[in-house]
């Protein structure tokens, strides 16, 4: 790369057409002072900063400047650029504990274009392992690195590749699984999109690792920046002969391929993802045979999750023994979540694991959104569950999530709050779960949907005491019955609302009440007489006309007519609405 000197210019979610603004008066200056050429300006979308205004972040040296204002951009350039000082005041030095790894790269690269990721080292680790090292080197160094699955199952990546390996084959195969369903998952969408280079560089070396020929990038259809981006990735690896025949003369013929997901949740199972790109229904299959050992077209298959796969370049450059130095004991590495709901900094963070849920939402997350009472989170997509905010000192690793009856999952974090009802979450997820469910096994397909039916029962005030039995019984029928891991963990949403928030479907159940007001059956909007003042917003506000009455009689609402929306309670600055 010719540039010597590389600016990304962050861009603040709040104030995106000033960052716009600064993008093009940054390069009209660079333009005026001639240093286009030696200077590239990159716009990215998230870097894990949040709230900080305009943020800068000057390579090589890794300066971070926050808060930049437009009259700060001639200092930038003339004091950091061209004599490489650094502008004390703007520094903004990270006190929380994310640590990017997996996003490494993440709006550093140009991710269509190859030379800015070998400028990273990328490649270094493929070409050194492909000519220097042998098979069982790789895997031993993935062993020692203590690397386990990102897709959700925490699986170590070093055994599933040393199956794959051990089975004599004419061909094997590797796959990644970018088929990510999750609601509100996005991690691994922003490493294909950010870094596809990292993905393929992983997916080589675990080629090489297990001795496979081809490898399939599994994405799913409603990604097309990623698939774009990786299918420009794959033509440039062609070029620069890292893919097809005797791979920099080594010996070594692999390639790889794309196939579209049609966003089916379940195809992410592993064995339903073989079957889809067979051209087969998309139906998980029973394990054992395990794709390690007889997986796509029956022969050894390794599959591994998006993260999983950009973690191994660094890796195998860095050494095992330095990735196994971060996290704790038994959770190795860093990782990324999608934090969202009711937190104030929504967008990906990655951290090491053990950091507390508690330094998630506060430290990094900045606390709950209008400052309301932060109730509880769920991790772990429609697979895990929700621990409330008395457990929010638990260190983020695979067992610890386990032990509260929620999962690492593939990333998923919602922060909830005193408005989220626990009923309606548990609702929302296993809803999800029967309409995605593929319906070959019984305990699945059945079990979904009455616990689904009683779900709903209790929310519309109709449920009764025995239906927590009920609720409990099918629940572990259904985790110990199912077929595939939608089936055996669609219940978790449940039974961990159940243990948290006993109190919660009590009030349902029995004083008919939600109090977080949620269930509309159980609530009715009204006005008190006494806190309103007549000035008529919610008569203007109400969507339907529910609401009649003048400033001398005062205001009523026709409860036949109203449709629960709240749109009254939100809006009357008197508090004079009773929900
Ligand atoms: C219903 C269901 C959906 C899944 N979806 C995904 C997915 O979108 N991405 C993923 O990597 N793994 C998913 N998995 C897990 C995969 O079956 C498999 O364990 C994973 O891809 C293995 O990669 P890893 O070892 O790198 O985690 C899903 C599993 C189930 C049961
Ligand atoms: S558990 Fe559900 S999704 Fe899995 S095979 Fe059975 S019916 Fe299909
Ligand atoms: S809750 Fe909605 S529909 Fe009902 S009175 Fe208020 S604004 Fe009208």
């Amino acid at each position: 790369m010719s540039r010597y000197k590389k600016i990304v210019l962050l861009k603040d979610t709040k104030e995106d057409k000033s960052t716009k603004r600064f993008y093009d008066l940054l390069l009209s200056k660079l333009r005026e002072k001639e240093l286009v050429d030696s200077i590239q300006v990159v716009r990215a979308a998230d870097i894990g900063l949040y709230d900080k205004g305009v943020v800068f972040k000057i390579f090589p040296e890794n300066i971070v400047y926050a808060h930049v204002k437009e009259e700060d951009i001639d200092s930038i350039i003339d004091k950091t650029l061209i004599k490489n000082k650094i502008i004390e005041d703007l520094v903004f030095k990270p006190q929380d504990k994310q640590l990017r790894i997996v996003l490494r790269n993440c709006g550093i690269v140009d991710p269509e274009n190859i030379d800015d990721y070998i400028c990273q080292d990328g490649y270094q680790a493929f070409k050194k392992v492909l000519l220097k090292k042998s098979q069982d080197y790789v895997i031993e160094e993935m062993k020692i690195s203590g690397l386990r699955g990102r897709g959700g199952g925490g699986f170590p990546t070093w055994m599933k590749w040393s199956f794959a390996k051990g089975v004599s084959s004419d061909q094997k195969f590797v796959i990644c699984n970018a088929d990510e369903g999750d609601p509100g998952a996005y991690m691994d969408r922003s490493v294909l999109e950010g870094d596809p280079h990292s993905v393929l560089e992983g997916m080589m070396i675990s080629g090489y690792a297990i001795g496979a020929t081809k490898g399939f990038l599994y994405i799913r259809a409603e990604y097309p920046l990623a698939i774009k981006r990786i299918d420009i990735a794959i033509k440039q690896a062609r070029e620069y002969g890292l893919l097809g025949e005797n791979i920099l003369g080594s010996g070594f013929n692999f390639d790889l391929e794309i196939r579209l997901g049609a966003g089916a949740f379940v195809c992410g199972e592993e064995t339903a993802l073989i079957a889809s790109i067979e051209g087969k229904r998309g139906c998980p299959k029973p394990r054992p045979p395990y794709p390690s050992i007889k997986g796509l077209w029956d022969k050894p298959t390794v599959i591994n999750n998006v993260e999983t796969l950009a973690n191994i370049p660094i890796i195998l450059f860095k050494g095992g023994q330095w990735f196994s130095s971060i996290g704790t004991e038994k959770s190795k590495g860093t990782k990324v979540f999608a934090l969202t709901g009711k937190v104030k900094n929504s967008g990906l963070v990655e951290v090491p694991m053990g950091t507390t849920l508690r330094e998630i939402v506060f430290d990094i997350g900045g606390g709950v959104f209008e400052d309301k009472k932060i109730k509880a989170i769920q991790t772990g997509g429609p697979s895990g569950g929700v621990i409330p905010v008395d457990y929010f000192d638990t260190p983020v690793e695979y067992e610890s999530l386990q032990k509260l009856g929620s999962i690492m999952g593939s990333g998923g974090m919602i922060v909830m709050d005193e408005t989220d009802c626990m009923i309606d979450i548990a609702k929302f997820y296993l809803g999800f779960c029967v309409e995605e469910s593929c319906g070959k096994c019984a305990p699945c397909r059945i079990g979904g949907t009455q616990l689904l039916g009683l779900l709903t029962k209790i929310s519309e005030g109709k449920g009764e005491l025995d239906d927590l039995r009920k609720l409990k019984v099918i629940s572990l029928g259904m985790q110990k019955a199912s077929l595939c891991g939608l089936g055996q963990t669609a219940a978790n949403p449940v039974l961990s609302t159940i243990k948290f928030f006993n109190e919660e479907y009590l009030l349902h159940i029995k004083e008919k009440r939600c109090p977080a007001g949620k269930c509309s059956n159980l609530f009715s909007y009204t006005i008190i007489e006494e806190k309103c003042k007549r000035c008529g917003l919610c008569l203007r506000n109400c969507p339907v006309g529910a609401i009649t009455g003048d400033k001398n009689q005062g205001y009523v609402i026709d409860q036949e007519k109203c449709i629960q929306c709240g749109r009254c309670f939100e809006v009357c600055r008197f508090l004079a609405i009773r929900r």
